[in-house]
This record gives C-alpha cells, sequence and structure tokens, in this order.
C-alpha cells in the first residue's frame, strides 16, 4: 500500500495519516514532521530549512527529495508507506517517477482556504510524534496533553495567520498543479485518484478512508 495525501496546509493530511498508521500499520512519511525534527535536534539541515519555514515558504526540492529517498529506503517501507506533505512540487513528483517509486493511492483532501484559516488558530501538536489536534473538532482527552504520552501540546510556530496565508497561496501556485499531474497519471496506470471532502468531520473523512482502502 503506497499512499499519497494531497491536499492544503490544514486540510487534515496528519491527521488522517495517524487514522491510516494505525488502522494499515504502513508507515507515515512527514516531510514536514522530519524536518521539525531536524530542527528540534539542531542538525545542519535543521538549521537551513528553519528560517524558510517560519516563513511559510517551501524547502528547496534536491534538500526534501534526497530526504524522501533516504527514507523510503528503509526496511519498514517495504510493505507501503504513506506520503504526508510529499510531493508538493511537480518536481518531486517527477523525481519519484525517476527513481522508479510507484503509487497506488492518490488521496486528496479538499477544504476551501477560509475554512482552513480558521482550522489552523485551533491546531495543536505533539511535537516528539506528530500527533495532531484540535480545540474544537479533534480535542486531546486532557486539555492541552498529547493522549499518548500525557505531554504538552504545543501551537506550531508557521500557524499564525499570515503565514498560513502564505503557506495557502503557495499551495496554489505551486502544489495544486498535482491534481492534474495525478489525474492523468491515474488515467494512464495502476494509479487510483480519490478526492475527498475534508470539511465532513474527521470520522466521516476515515470512514471513507477506509471504505477506499478496504
Ligand atoms: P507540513 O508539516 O507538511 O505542513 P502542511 O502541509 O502545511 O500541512 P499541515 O501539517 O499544516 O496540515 P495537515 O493537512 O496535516 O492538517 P492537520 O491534520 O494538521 O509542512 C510544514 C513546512 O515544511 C512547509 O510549509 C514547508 O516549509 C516544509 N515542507 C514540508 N514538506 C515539504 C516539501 N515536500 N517540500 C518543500 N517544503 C516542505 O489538520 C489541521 C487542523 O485541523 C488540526 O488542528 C486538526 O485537528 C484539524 N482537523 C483535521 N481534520 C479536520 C476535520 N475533518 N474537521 C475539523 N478539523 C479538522
Amino acid at each position: 500500500m503506497r499512499i499519497i495525501l494531497l491536499g492544503a496546509p490544514g486540510a487534515g493530511k496528519g491527521t488522517q495519516a495517524q487514522f491510516i498508521m494505525e488502522q494499515y500499520g504502513i508507515p507515515q512519511i512527514s516531510t514536514g514532521d522530519m524536518l521539525r525534527a531536524a530542527i528540534k535536534a539542531g542538525t545542519a539541515l535543521g538549521l537551513e530549512a528553519k528560517s524558510v519555514m517560519d516563513a511559510g515558504q517551501l524547502v528547496s526540492d534536491d534538500l526534501i527529495i534526497g530526504l524522501v529517498k533516504e527514507r523510503i529506503a528503509q526496511d519498514d517501507c517495504v510493505k507501503g508507506f504513506l506520503l504526508d506533505g510529499f510531493p508538493r512540487t511537480i518536481p518531486q513528483a517527477d523525481a519519484m517517477v525517476a527513481n522508479g517509486i510507484e503509487i497506488d493511492h492518490v488521496v486528496e483532501i479538499d477544504v476551501p482556504d477560509e475554512e482552513i484559516v480558521k482550522r489552523m488558530s485551533g491546531r495543536r501538536v505533539h511535537s516528539g510524534s506528530g500527533r495532531v489536534y484540535h480545540i474544537v473538532y479533534n480535542p486531546p482527552k486532557v486539555e492541552g496533553k498529547d493522549d499518548v504520552t500525557g505531554e504538552e501540546l504545543s501551537i506550531r510556530p508557521d500557524d499564525e495567520e499570515t503565514t498560513v496565508r502564505k503557506r495557502l497561496g503557495i499551495y496554489h501556485e505551486q502544489t495544486k498543479p498535482l491534481v492534474e499531474y495525478y489525474g492523468k497519471v491515474a488515467a494512464e496506470g495502476n494509479t487510483q485518484y480519490t478526492k475527498f471532502d475534508g470539511t465532513q468531520t474527521v470520522a466521516a473523512v476515515s470512514e471513507q478512508v477506509k471504505q477506499l482502502l478496504g
């Protein structure tokens, strides 16, 4: 099962990734989480990525492609993987083709921009695991604490409204063309493209994902 989750920042990719991981036992490859881990660890990659991410811009294709290639080559990806936040540009999608990486499902989660801006103000994250919550729509069991570890939740630095709007602009310019790209790939081969209405509840979207993946 090799899956790509496609959608705007805040569409619910990370939220559904949690569900798919638990349900199907395949690893989530979240480029955003990998970059945030590198920042936390103070690596050279993290230092390079931090200012770019805080400004809501995209990290360079070369850097991201190298990171994902390395991750997919690991043993736990043999049975499948879930790409969350990658590819995000046409060159990133082309790099997968060039490296012979085939995809079974592209799942698009569609949410209008204004709804996303509203959602981001309520997002809380567990930085150690990447688990995502929302203070109203998907609250943790104990306010401000991660369900699994009980550790404090935090607000992502790029969730401030002006940065969210900048990220949405970049999404429409550089990532949205992948909808057409994968539409064509699906028409030609073995990849299935499915679009879900991401304005439904978290549980309703998960249920539809489950029906799709079986
Ligand atoms: P990344 O971490 O990938 O962020 P993103 O794609 O912008 O996506 P988000 O994590 O913000 O949102 P999401 O769709 O996962 O939504 P979530 O489930 O959290 O990337 C961050 C940065 O890293 C980028 O800006 C870039 O700089 C860099 N980067 C990463 N990958 C890169 C790449 N490939 N190339 C170049 N640069 C890269 O949900 C959002 C909120 O809504 C949560 O609070 C959640 O609880 C809530 N929610 C979810 N679903 C629902 C629902 N159905 N109803 C109500 N609320 C919901």
